[in-house]
Parts: structure tokens; C-alpha cells; sequence
């Protein structure tokens, strides 16, 4: 039960009913027993700004912004950390002094959940990414501050996949889909950015055969939460690493910075959130 006193925070969405945030959030404001709310807030894209100014006077201390707001957030906000100007969008808003803090905790998820994973050390190292989307920008940013020498960069609309290389350097190079084999031999992670093998959506066919052995394939679908590219990366006995992980760790920044307490990402809150996904 909260009281007067709860601290607030919320994701903002258009729609948001989808959100799992509230349920991930709520999870951590049950197990670490904390006087606070973490709520759901449908705010249409032409309201963004005026919500923004508005909830810290009703005593929010930040939000999470989703879909279609992350761009947006990102030209609102007074501060960006280095991980929203890598990326060009913030995910993640403190109200802090009077001022909007703008992060992108996207960056911090994703290789969270390489550590997670146990991925070799990316140093020095070649990795291929499917897609060149607004989570492309993220996994991209997340690999270069891993200390990849070489991202290839991999979309079915190569002009897009420029755009981006062009946007972050020369470690980024662009290789064409029908080239796609090129691409994976000698990379040690392929990770899929596109949303292709989601639940509703084409599968994604790949021939992984060009990767190493000692390779990781990384999917950031988690709708099936083993997509058909994990399951192929599996069955040639590569180590993989699910969706969940950087939906997961891309939370805990932001509720720590709002309710004072750092979050764990357990087996329990895990099995929880997946029960969600499979009762969907
Ligand atoms: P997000 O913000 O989640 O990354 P997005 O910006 O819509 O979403 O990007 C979706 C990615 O999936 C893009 O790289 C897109 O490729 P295009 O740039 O060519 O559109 C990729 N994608 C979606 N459907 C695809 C398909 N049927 N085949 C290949 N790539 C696809």
C-alpha cells in the first residue's frame, strides 16, 4: 500500500497499454518494499511536451518514454547523457533541480545482457548487426563503448545502414544483405536489431554457418522469447542471448535514480515477466 509520501514515476506511450514496464517496476517496488508507484501514462505525441513540464509539478521524479516518444524526448529534455547523443533518443527522463535529465539506458541494457550472457570480450573483435532502426543506434553505440574494432552493418535498406555508419565512423561498415555471408565470417556476435522472427512477423532466415564456432548470436526479439535465429544458433552450439535481458537491465538506471534503491535482476523477476509474455 502507498501512502501520501509515495514517490512516482511512470513510462510514458502511445499507445502504452502494451508497456511491460509497469509490471517489471512494480515487481521491484514490491520486493524491495518501497513507498512508491510506477504507472502507466498514454500521452499522445502532440501532449509530450506539455506532460513533460506538467508531472514534476504533480511531484513525479521521471519517467520512461516508449514508443513513437523517444526521438522527441530527446529534443525536450536540458541534458542528455553520452549514450541519448550517441543514439539520438532518450528512453529514460529525471527531474532533478528544476531540470530534465535525458539518458538512454537502451545502450546500458543491451550490453548488460552480453555481460549477463557471458559473451566473450568484444575487444578488438568484428561483430555483424542486423537492422539499422532506432534499436540498431542503441546495440551500435553499446558495442562500440565494448571496444569493437568493427561493427558490419547489415540492412535490408542499405542507403538506411549508411546513414548510421555515416553517424557513427569508420568502425561501422556497411555490407549489403545479399552479402550477408561476408558479413558473418569472422564476426565472434551477430545480433538481429530488425524485427523480423517477432510473433506476427516474417522469420528471419540466416545461414549462420559463416559465423566461427566460438561465435554468440544475440536477438533483441523477446516475443518468442527463442526466436527461430536463437534456435538456429543453438542447435550449431553457439551461446545465444534472448531479448528479455535488455528490456530488463535497461529498467534499473532509471529506478534507481527515482527511488534511491538499485535494482537486481533475478531468476524470479525473470520467470515473472515471462509468464506475462506467455499470458499474452
Ligand atoms: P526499431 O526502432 O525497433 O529498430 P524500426 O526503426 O522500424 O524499429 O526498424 C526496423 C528494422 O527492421 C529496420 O532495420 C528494417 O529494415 P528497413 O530499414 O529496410 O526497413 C528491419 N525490417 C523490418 N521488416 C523487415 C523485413 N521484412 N525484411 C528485412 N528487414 C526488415
Amino acid at each position: 500500500m502507498i501512502s501520501g509520501a509515495a514517490k512516482l514515476a511512470g513510462v510514458a506511450g502511445w499507445p502504452v497499454a502494451h508497456s511491460l514496464s509497469p509490471a517489471l517496476h512494480g515487481h521491484w517496488i514490491v520486493e524491495y518494499r518501497l513507498d512508491a508507484a510506477y504507472v502507466p501514462l498514454a500521452i499522445k505525441p502532440e501532449d509530450l511536451s506539455s506532460a513533460v513540464a506538467a508531472l514534476p509539478k504533480l511531484g513525479f521524479r521521471g519517467l520512461n518514454v516508449t514508443l513513437p516518444h523517444k526521438e522527441a524526448a530527446f529534443r525536450l529534455v536540458d541534458e542528455r547523457d553520452e549514450a541519448a547523443e550517441a543514439t539520438g533518443a532518450v528512453n529514460t527522463i529525471v527531474f532533478e533541480g528544476g531540470r530534465v535529465l535525458g539518458r538512454n539506458t537502451d545502450v546500458f541494457g543491451f550490453v548488460e545482457s552480453l555481460r549477463e550472457g557471458e559473451v566473450a570480450s568484444l575487444t578488438g573483435r568484428t561483430v555483424a548487426v542486423l537492422g539499422a532502426g532506432g534499436a540498431a543506434r542503441a546495440v551500435i553505440a553499446g558495442l562500440l563503448s565494448m571496444g569493437a574494432a568493427r561493427v558490419n552493418l547489415v540492412n535490408r535498406t542499405a542507403d538506411k545502414a549508411r546513414v548510421l555508419g555515416a553517424f557513427f565512423g569508420e568502425r561501422v561498415s556497411v555490407i549489403e544483405w545479399s552479402s550477408l555471408s561476408k558479413a558473418l565470417s569472422g564476426s565472434v556476435l551477430l545480433v538481429n536489431t530488425t524485427s523480423l522472427g517477432m510473433a506476427g512477423q516474417p522469420p528471419l532466415a540466416v545461414d549462420l554457418t559463416p559465423l566461427p564456432v566460438d561465435a554468440a548470436v544475440a536477438d533483441i526479439v523477446y516475443r518468442p522469447l527463442e526466436t527461430g535465429l536463437l534456435a538456429a544458433a543453438k542447435a550449431r552450439g553457439l551461446k545465444t542471448v534472448d531479448g528479455l535481458g535488455m528490456l530488463l537491465h535497461q529498467a534499473r538506471p532509471g529506478f534507481a535514480a527515482w527511488f534511491g534503491v538499485e535494482p537486481a535482476v533475478t531468476p524470479a523477476l525473470r520467470s515473472s515477466l515471462i509468464r506475462l509474455l506467455e499470458a499474452r
